[in-house]
Formats: C-alpha cells, sequence, structure tokens
C-alpha cells in the first residue's frame, strides 16, 4: 500500500495540471458524499484509497498545481514531502531533548544554516512553530514580559499597546486578541504611497500614548506585507524602538526566503536588530505545509515567558541539552526539521536562490508589460514575486475578471484592496511555475 501511495504521489506531482487548480466543489458536497458515523469495523485500505480519489481530490485546491498564484504560492518539493513521510513514521515527539536528542539537535542545525543564508546575526536562536501566527503570539508574549518583567506571575499588566503598519497581517492582530491585549491597543500605522509604515506616523502614536498613560511595548516591521509585498523601513523602525526600549518584531514569513538570495539580502536590512523575527519556509522556500520559524535575540526573554517544568518532566541539566518546551506554549513537538534539513541539502542556497531569483525576474517583467497596457494599471510597486493589477474600470468587472479566471481550471488568482479599490494579485511561488504559466495568467485576464 505504502508503494501505493508513493506511486500516486509520484504522478500527483509530475502532473498536477490534471487538476483544476481551484476545486469547484460547493460548500458540503463532500460532508455529503461521507457516512455521517465512523465504521464500527475497520475497512480494507483499498477501499479507502479509492474514496480519496473519488471523493477528497476533487474536493482539494492544488496548491502544488503550477497554475496556483493566490495568496502567496508555495511548494511541497519531493525532498520535502520524503522528509515529511519519515517524520510521520517516526512519529518521534520532541518534548524534551532526551525524548528523540536527533529531533531536537537537527532543528538546531537547520535553523543555524537558514539563519546563515539569510545572512541574519550569529546570536539568533530559531525554534520552528506550525505557522506564523502562532509564533507572532509566542513573540508577542515575550516582548511583554520584557516590559514587564512580573507580569508573568501577577497576571497584571501596564496598558499595552503594540504597534504595526496599517498592512501588517490580521496574525498580530489575533496575537494581541489571544494574549488579552485588545484589538483596540493595536495601532495601525499609517503607510505611504508605496504601501511603507511611515517612521514620523510611528514617533507621534508613540508620544502620544506616553501622554496618556499608555504603555507602549512592541513594534513589527514587515517585510513583504501579504498584499503587496511592501517592505516597511526597519533601520528607522528600529531606531524608534530602541529609543523607547521597546521590542521589535520582523514579520517576512513570505520575504525572508528571498533573503536566501545574496542579490536579495538587503530586503532584510536592520533585521539584525530585531528582538524576534519570523520566516516561512511553509510558503517561498519550498517546504510542505506547515513550518514556520520564529528567531529571537533573546531566547532568555522567551524563555523566561514561558518555561515551567512539571515534576514528571524533569531531566538532568546539560547545557547542550536544549528543551524546546520552555520556550513556547506546546509541549508535544513534531519533527518538522527534518523535511526542512531534506530541502536544504538537497537543492543547496544556490538553486534555491536561482528559483526565487526567477520569480521575482518573472513578477518584474509581467508588472512592466501590464504597465504598457492603455486599459490595465499597476497598482502597487512589485519588489518581489507579487503583481497587483487591475483594469481601469469599475470594482466589479476587476471582480468578474477574477472569478472567470478562477473557473477556467488553468490559474488561480486571488485579491486584495488598495486604496479602496478591487485589486487583482498574480503571486508567483509555486516550484513548478514557469514563465509561460505566469504570462497565460496575464492572457487569460485580458481574455
Ligand atoms: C506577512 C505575513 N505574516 C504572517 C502570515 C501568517 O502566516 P501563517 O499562515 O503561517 O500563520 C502571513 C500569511 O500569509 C503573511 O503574509
Amino acid at each position: 500500500m505504502g508503494h501505493q501511495v508513493v506511486d500516486w504521489l509520484a504522478d500527483y506531482q509530475l502532473h498536477p495540471e490534471r487538476f483544476p487548480v481551484l476545486s469547484r466543489l460547493k460548500p458540503g458536497e463532500v460532508i455529503d458524499a461521507l457516512p455521517a458515523s465512523g465504521p464500527a469495523e475497520g475497512e480494507p485500505m483499498d477501499a479507502i484509497l479509492r474514496d480519496f480519489e473519488r471523493t477528497i481530490v476533487p474536493g482539494l485546491t492544488h496548491w502544488n498545481h503550477p497554475g496556483f498564484m493566490a495568496y502567496f504560492a508555495n511548494t511541497a518539493s519531493g525532498p520535502g514531502v520524503l522528509g515529511e513521510m519519515l517524520a510521520a513514521g517516526l512519529n518521534a515527539n520532541g518534548i524534551l531533548w532526551k525524548t528523540s536528542p536527533a529531533l531536537t539537535e537537527l532543528e538546531q542545525v537547520t535553523l543555524s544554516w537558514l539563519r546563515q543564508w539569510m545572512g541574519l546575526p550569529e546570536t539568533f536562536f530559531g525554534m520552528i512553530h506550525d505557522t506564523a501566527s502562532i509564533g507572532v503570539m509566542h513573540a508577542i508574549a515575550a516582548a511583554r514580559v520584557y516590559a514587564c518583567p512580573e507580569g508573568r506571575t501577577t497576571g497584571e499588566w501596564p496598558l499595552l499597546v503594540i504597534y504595526c503598519s496599517e498592512h501588517a497581517h490580521s496574525s498580530v492582530e489575533k496575537g494581541a486578541i489571544a494574549l488579552g491585549i485588545g484589538q483596540q491597543n493595536v495601532r495601525k500605522i499609517a503607510a505611504d504611497e508605496k504601501f511603507q509604515m511611515d517612521p514620523a506616523e510611528l514617533s507621534a502614536a508613540i508620544e502620544h500614548d506616553l501622554a496618556h498613560g499608555f504603555k507602549p511595548f512592541c513594534v513589527v516591521a514587515t517585510v513583504g506585507t501579504t498584499s503587496t509585498t511592501s517592505i516597511d523601513p526597519v533601520p528607522e523602525i528600529a531606531a524608534i524602538a530602541e529609543k523607547h526600549d521597546m521590542w521589535l518584531h520582523v514579520d517576512c514569513a513570505y520575504a525572508g526566503s528571498a533573503a536566501v538570495s545574496p542579490k536579495y539580502r538587503h530586503f532584510l536590512n536592520g533585521a539584525d536588530r530585531a528582538h524576534s523575527l519570523i520566516t516561512n519556509p511553509h510558503k517561498w522556500l519550498f517546504t510542505p505545509v506547515d513550518l514556520s520559524v520564529l528567531y529571537t535575540s533573546r531566547p532568555d526573554i522567551l524563555r523566561q515567558a514561558f518555561s515551567l517544568v512539571p515534576e514528571f518532566l524533569r531531566s538532568k541539566e546539560d547545557p547542550r541539552a536544549l528543551n524546546y518546551m520552555e520556550y513556547g506554549v506546546p509541549l508535544g513537538r513534531r519533527f518538522r526539521a527534518l523535511k526542512l534539513w531534506f530541502i536544504l541539502r538537497y537543492y543547496g542556497q544556490d538553486t534555491i536562490a536561482k528559483m526565487i531569483e526567477e520569480h521575482i525576474r518573472w513578477a518584474q517583467e509581467l508588472a512592466r508589460e501590464i504597465s504598457a497596457d492603455p486599459d490595465f494599471e499597476i497598482c502597487a510597486p512589485t519588489p518581489m514575486s507579487v503583481v497587483c493589477l487591475r483594469k481601469k474600470t469599475s470594482d466589479e468587472e476587476n471582480e468578474a475578471i477574477l472569478e472567470r479566471v478562477n473557473a477556467s481550471g488553468e490559474i488561480f488568482l486571488s485579491h486584495t484592496r488598495l486604496h479602496g479599490k478591487y485589486v487583482i494579485r498574480i503571486a508567483i511561488g509555486n516550484m513548478g511555475t514557469t514563465r509561460e504559466h505566469v504570462f497565460r495568467a496575464w492572457e487569460l485576464i485580458r481574455q
């Protein structure tokens, strides 16, 4: 059965275009096609696999399809899939160093390799989370303990305020909600015409809050925002954070991978001054979901925020034996580092950098071509691999174009809203996507 599954996966990876990229199912169709209760007696694997193909696969949107250019496209690369299979089979659980030493140590090694490839300081400590959303919540929790160390015990905090740009990802706000900081205490700082946070607005907001009895404690700068991939001015933001002794978090969930290419290392200028930083290999580093990396220059604070060791988990102290459970909420820990190790080794830095450089080149070439079309406009700069465009007509017409392109089954695009207008996004990031797919998307839009 294992051979059968691997063969199926290999075929799938070779020919994802066999399927429409966007699932055509209506809500509830999968639920209606499956029994309402589970079987009392076990069923043969043949039957399960048959239903997987018949019922589940048509209900999938194919993220591994080369026409997938919605949100941020990603890739379950071959070596990543093999690493994931082994991790599932091994079922190692890294709750402590001793519950699987290689799991913990491979996480340290792979995150050190990635840190070096991204040009980040040696002092950065890395750990893997499932998603950037969970990672940023941990970063905010550490920032809060940095500002107010006794709050962890007393549960009493001053009027904490966190700052990010109006284009920051919603996960910052969700983290603040989850931690009880309150949605109204997330200040969304205005951005300039290039969708980058305005540092003067940030300074003014902090001064205003200080004058009104609030405690500014954390600022989030985004490198590669979700809508347009704009880059906040991290050096200026870092200087403001330092002036007020605030925690600086850099969210480069998408763009961090681009820094693997020396050509785009400058995206992370100033990030060495961050207290924490997140990059998502499951976005643009060809890694199957999920795998998000949280780096921090202050692991001591992260540990202060989360360390709690009940008697049944006590183990002998050894400076080289790291227990990741002391640095975050989860106790159980999947062997995610295995797939990352497979990917980093199989491709190497140069090939990864070349693939990312190509994605950026195609996006910029396409943006130039769109700019030359009198009926369309480019709606944001294209520093990375996302092109934002709209037809110079109504929102309704742009929405209708997107719906028709997505109904083709060939290409899947998503949208955003910029300056109040509906904007189509073409996001290049899948390893199987070629220049032809990218220009085909543009052809379909025009048609
Ligand atoms: C800039 C940025 N930060 C954070 C996230 C959240 O990522 P995750 O899905 O890993 O929580 C996203 C998702 O697209 C993002 O674009």
